[in-house]
């Protein structure tokens, strides 16, 4: 199925499809990996509405990524639950043993770093969302556990597919 058949799939149950702006940008995402312009571009002319709808609804919501990101995006939760739990000693952390700013991305492609707005976990603050996961009751220990965890996880994936190559030979 074509992104636009998918996002034609998705926007056939509205009456409206600025109702499908949300559903449509989400394929999209899964499609391009993030949502630059000419990507919004193309969602507006599926959905047949304005491009600013479009644009609007990108930039608002912090799961929507308009920017490139790293093969992992690390995004902590800033809100008041998780500052209280010291998100912002783990933000500190993070630059550190990264060595970026929050809002840019390893020269390796492996980690961008962000700060968001509550993720609606505050149970199990600090909370951090990767990608579709997320992990709570965060401390220093546990960041650096998971950072070595995700990057022994593309190591493996790494390896595993120069294996495959080789055996293709
Ligand atoms: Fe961090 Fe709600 S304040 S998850």
């Amino acid at each position: 199925m074509t992104m636009r058949e998918k996002i034609e799939a998705a926007a056939a149950p509205y009456p409206d499809n600025r109702s499908a702006i949300m559903p449509a940008l989400l394929i999209a995402q899964k499609e391009y990996g993030y949502l630059p312009g000419p990507v919004l571009e193309e969602v507006a002319n599926i959905l047949g509405i304005e491009r600013i709808w479009v644009y609007e609804l990108a930039t608002f919501y912090t799961l929507f990524r308009t920017e490139p990101v790293g093969i992992f995006h690390l995004q902590l939760c800033d809100n008041v639950s998780c500052m209280l739990r010291r998100s912002e000693e783990l933000l500190n952390h993070m630059e550190a043993v990264l060595g970026i700013k929050k809002g840019s991305t390893t020269p390796d492609g492996l980690f961008t770093l962000s700060t968001v707005e509550c993720l609606g976990a505050c149970e199990m603050a600090p909370v951090m969302q990767v990608g579709d996961d997320y992990y709570g009751d965060l401390d220093i220990a546990r960041i650096d556990t998971l950072l070595n965890e995700l990057r022994a996880s593309v190591l493996q994936a790494t390896g595993a597919d120069r294996a495959a190559a080789n055996l293709s030979e």
